[in-house]
């Protein structure tokens, strides 16, 4: 049988028990081109609640009853497809199941073995947040050496990583914005930023011009809402603002607050970009050859927060909310599954 996740009903706010249901299908089996993939590990990322809007988008909303939209990894058991050979560990559109086919609609990408890396690494650092951070910083951001750069969600697999390659390529300033004295001591202790801010604390806009007295040249905003107006205030000179993501409005949709402090972006004659990181498949190979460097080399730290079932995928999308993960969020399906 295949377990599956399905899309019940439409989340107002977050996720609950009436969001998803978990439901047992037969199976698929594996036709003419196909291969037949065992799920190992998903990718939890909140995009996956904006899917569940019923909304535009950059992809179509998950349908009532549809499994839920996922990537993740697997490994190919059976294949009539000469793109996949059996025991190939595989990285596409695994959506929240045990099983899924590859054929000419959904492809897999057949990763390397013998990288190093465990499976949970190649997940993060090499997989959509990893990437994302890479161009979002360098190419939206156009990050040049002695940028003061700002990161929200700073603690989080994206923005982690985004400190670290600004720190690597030269930054005169790193400075994190996340949840909590014990997130902000983790961000500048294990992830080498120079300072971080505790949004939870009152006074974010005046503490950020503290900590960056000569303006921010790099915002990468992970966040949204009244975290994005602070640091909007303190932008520099021609600074670029990297709208990457906007969690703390994707539970509230309907009543997403408005950014009030755009007029900064004229009087610091700024940029203000959105970007998603599939514009980037083409060049994905560049991010990744560097991101594994860093990591082999050991210049860039890197945290799984690993959740054990498939059952337990609902919840984990939710630790993304209340800023209960630490690092990438991955749910294991099978723990078998694993890079050699
Ligand atoms: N544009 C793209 O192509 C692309 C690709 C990947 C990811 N993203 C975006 O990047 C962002 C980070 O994704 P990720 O996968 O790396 O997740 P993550 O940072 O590992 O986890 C999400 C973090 O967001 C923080 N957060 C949640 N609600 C918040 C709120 N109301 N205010 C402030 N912070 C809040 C929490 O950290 P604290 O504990 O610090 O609150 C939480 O740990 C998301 O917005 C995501 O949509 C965009």
């Amino acid at each position: 049988m295949n377990r599956q996740i399905i899309l019940a009903n439409r989340p107002v706010g977050a996720v609950d028990s009436t969001t998803t249901t978990l439901v047992e299908s037969p199976r698929p089996s594996c036709g003419p081109d196909q291969a037949l993939i065992k799920v190992g590990m998903l990718s939890i990322d909140p995009t996956i609640r904006t899917w569940m809007n019923d909304a535009p988008g950059y992809l179509p909303p998950i349908g009532i009853g549809d499994v839920i939209r996922s990537s993740g990894a697997g490994v190919v058991v059976e294949s009539n497809s000469s793109r996949y050979n059996p025991g190939d560990i595989v990285y596409g559109m695994t959506n929240w199941q045990e099983w899924v086919l590859a054929d000419d609609q959904n492809k897999f990408t057949v990763l390397p073995q013998g990288m190093g890396l465990d499976l949970a690494t190649v997940l993060n650092v090499l997989g959509v947040t990893g990437i994302t951070a890479y161009f979002g910083l360098t190419d939206v951001g156009q990050f040049h050496e002695g940028d003061v750069v700002v990161v929200s969600g700073a603690a989080g697999a994206t923005g982690s990583v985004v400190g670290q390659i600004a720190k690597a390529r030269g930054a005169r300033r790193v400075v994190g914005i996340a949840g909590g004295p014990e997130k902000c001591a983790e961000v500048v202790e294990s992830y080498g930023f120079d300072d971080c801010l505790d949004y939870r604390e009152p006074h974010l806009a005046r503490r950020l011009h503290e900590s960056c007295p000569e303006g921010i040249d790099v915002y990468f905003d992970n966040v949204g809402g009244e975290i994005l107006d602070a640091a909007l205030s303190n932008i520099a000179m021609r600074a670029r603002v990297v709208l990457c993501g906007a969690i703390s409005q994707y539970n509230e949709m309907k009543n997403a607050r408005g950014v009030t402090n755009t007029s900064m972006l004229i009087m610091r004659r700024a940029r203000m970009e959105g970007f998603i990181v599939l514009d980037y498949s083409s060049r994905f190979a560049e991010a990744q050859l560097e991101l594994a460097g860093m990591v082999h080399a050991g210049s860039l730290v890197h945290r799984e927060h690993l959740v054990t079932g498939l059952e337990h995928a609902p919840d984990a999308l939710n630790l993304l909310f209340t800023g209960g993960n630490h690092g990438k969020t991955l749910v294991v399906v099978d723990e078998d599954v694993q890079l050699g």
